[in-house]
């Protein structure tokens, strides 16, 4: 399993999500591998398609070994925190780069096939400030999960947006931590 930390801050909400997580998922077998994007070199994709002809991103940096890394991980567990609306501008640039892992399709009404395993599984959360994020911010978890289903052809797919409870700064005390942790228990 892999897990990909979004946040800048390695201790903070989305990070002890994950680590939640990880416990349960430790318990059910897995040995999951953490990445804090924070610490690694990884551009910003440069539109030049030519993964498109080679297979393969021609930039030179971390994700050369994170594309192996989702190619072996039975299972992606990635957390960001909402900014602004949406997620981090780290995460945003991380997940970008996922474009590598489409090839153009030769199938009539048919874009993109995917380079991935579609029997991988994958979820997502996006931790928050606004009580009512898990409303406010839902259309950002529908993008996620139908970019991951639609375009990479994946059926065990799961997002959830985790506000912090009013006046409380423990993010696990949030009732979408715990929705958060139930289906992601249900993924094992
Ligand atoms: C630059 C910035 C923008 C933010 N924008 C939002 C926002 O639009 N909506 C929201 O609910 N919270 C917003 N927050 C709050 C964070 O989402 C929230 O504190 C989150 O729990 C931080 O996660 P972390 O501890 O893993 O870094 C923002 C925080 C920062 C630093």
């Amino acid at each position: 399993m892999l897990i990909v930390n979004g946040s800048p801050r390695k201790d903070g909400s989305t990070a002890t999500l994950l680590e939640e997580a990880g416990r349960l998922a430790e318990e059910a077998g897995y040995s999951p591998q953490r990445l804090d994007l924070i610490d690694m070199n990884i551009l910003p994709c440069h539109g030049c398609l030519r993964c498109k002809e080679t297979g393969q991103c021609v930039l030179d940096d971390d994700m050369a070994k994170v594309y192996g890394m989702i190619e072996d991980a039975d299972f992606v567990l990635m957390g960001s925190p909402v900014y602004f609306g949406d997620s981090t501008g780290l995460f945003k640039t991380f997940f970008d780069r996922w474009y590598a892992l489409l090839s153009f399709s030769e199938r009539k009404g048919v874009l993109y096939e995917s380079r991935m395993q579609t029997d991988k599984k994958m979820a997502f959360v996006f931790p928050c400030g606004n009580i009512e994020g898990h409303i406010l911010y839902h259309g950002l978890s529908i993008r996620y999960t139908s970019n991951i289903c639609n375009l990479f052809g994946l059926l065990d797919v799961s997002s959830t947006i985790v506000p912090r409870k009013k006046n409380e700064s423990d993010i696990m005390k949030s009732n979408q931590a715990q929705e958060f942790l139930t289906t992601f228990r249900s993924q094992l």
